[in-house]
């Protein structure tokens, strides 16, 4: 990479104020820099010391041969690939379109490959005969062995679970689910048939009118050759795993994990809760583990007289009429937050920090949360957060918890191999 490619690099994910401050230049300087085009053409002007410093702005290479390959949609920050990479997969393909969620992303994740924004412009091409778009998504979308899919759960509307899947046409999937992104993934899983599928959501997708729309997800990935691994306490129960996040890190988090195998690779082994926890850490998490030093945490997050006042009023008002909304106050001794949303920007409400009598509470950082997510390990700073305190709370509050992941990745990975071995011994099926 030139010193210009370099800067460009650094620059696409940082502020020119980031930029400055580590390579200790001022701001107008990196501008100045960045506008001098024919720098450009001159290999080195950097010193070698600001090279140093912006390459570190930088992820690096993994350059550790891969077990197995993954592609990763609606991606997000990474939560899931780090999960999957930490298993011994390699990331070869990405798509997010949140422009925000792509930097904080491209500054954690080494990509070889560069970041694909809306997954509808593979899956849904513009004036395209229907017959030539699988064909399409294949030669967009590179070959892998792992699809992995935290995919939004916004509204299924669904007529009929499987009503035109028994008038016998085929594809009843994207009858059934044309309008929602899940669509979407079953058209990249028809048209590229990996081993392997993984899927995160909300826990309600399982029971998100009245249970139809995750049917319709079971029967699509069914009517798409594929069988799900169910992953509940009881082997019997036809449930699927949910995963609460507290038992890794000091956060109620319930996901939903849906696991699925190629059905003619006959992997037909349960993975149970009961193998997840063979990941717990030795002890339980405590809040107290994520939160930073008070002399750390700038008074920017402590909440304003205002504000507290409107939060005990709203929650005194909602005791009244008998339901349970309100604030949530943690202090180092909590067990676990409530779940982080997207939201928690707003008014942090639902994870405050107490900070003791007649002191009012402050949310946590966004460090605090890169921890909660387990994207940190309790006292590190690694993750790095490029983006303004409101896009980090919205992005955290989106995505996974890491090490719950780790967990399914690293069980999924025997069987993932055992699926390779066996592909590889039948002709991939290809219409
Ligand atoms: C629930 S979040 C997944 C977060 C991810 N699992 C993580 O670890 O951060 C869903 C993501 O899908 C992205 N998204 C939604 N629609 C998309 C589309 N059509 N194409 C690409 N990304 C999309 C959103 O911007 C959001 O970041």
């Amino acid at each position: 990479m030139t010193d210009f490619e370099l800067l460009r690099k650094v620059a696409s994910i940082y502020s020119q104020q980031d930029v400055a401050v580590q390579t200790g230049h001022p701001r107008e300087v990196i501008n100045r820099w960045l506008k001098q085009h024919r720098n450009k053409n001159r290999d080195c002007w950097l010193t070698y010391g600001e090279r140093v410093k912006l390459e570190k702005m930088l992820p690096c290479p993994d350059t550790k041969p891969a077990d197995f390959t993954f592609i990763d949609l609606f991606a997000g920050i990474g939560g899931i690939r780090m999960g999957f990479e930490a298993a011994g997969g390699k990331c070869i393909f990405t798509s997010e379109y949140d422009r925000y969620a792509v930097k904080t992303y491209a500054a954690n994740h080494y990509c070889e490959h560069p970041i694909q924004g809306d997954i509808r412009k593979i899956t849904q091409p513009e004036n395209m005969a229907k017959e030539d778009v699988k064909k399409f998504i294949d030669s967009r979308i590179p070959n892998h062995d792992v699809l992995v899919a935290g995919f939004p759960c916004q509204p299924f509307s669904i007529a009929g679970v499987s009503k035109k899947n028994s008038l016998g046409r085929s594809h009843g999937f994207e009858d059934e689910t044309q309008g929602t992104l899940f669509f979407d993934v079953a058209r990249i899983i028809d048209a590229k048939q990996p081993l392997a599928i993984m899927l995160e959501n909300v826990k309600n997708l399982k029971s998100h009118d009245k249970g139809k729309t995750f049917k319709v997800i079971v029967n699509a990935l069914d009517e798409l050759g594929y069988e799900i691994t169910d992953l509940d306490y009881d082997a019997k129960k036809p449930d699927p795993k949910i995963i609460n996040g507290k038992n890794f890190v000091p956060q109620n988090r319930e996901r939903i994990v849906i696991v699925a195998f190629r059905k003619n690779l006959g992997i037909s082994q349960t993975l149970t809760l009961r193998d997840v926890q063979k990941y717990f850490p030795d002890s339980e998490p405590k809040v107290g583990d994520i939160l930073q030093n008070s002399d750390e945490v700038n008074e920017k997050y402590i909440l304003t007289e205002n504000l507290w006042k409107y939060l005990r009023e709203y929650a005194n008002r909602h005791r009244k009429a008998g339901n349970g909304f309100g604030f949530g106050l943690v202090n180092n001794d909590s067990r676990s937050t409530r779940t982080i949303s997207a939201r928690y920007y707003k008014d942090g409400s639902e994870i405050l920090v107490d900070r003791g009598a007649r002191k009012r509470p402050r949310r946590l950082t966004p460090r605090e949360c890169a921890r909660l997510m387990g994207f940190d390990k309790p006292n590190e700073s690694k993750f790095k957060i490029p983006v303004s305190d409101t896009q980090a709370y919205r992005q955290f509050g989106n995505s996974v918890v890491v090490p719950v992941f780790c967990a399914v990745a690293e069980l999924m990975k025997p069987l993932i191999i055992e699926a390779k071995k066996k592909a590889g011994s039948l002709k991939k099926p290809r219409t």
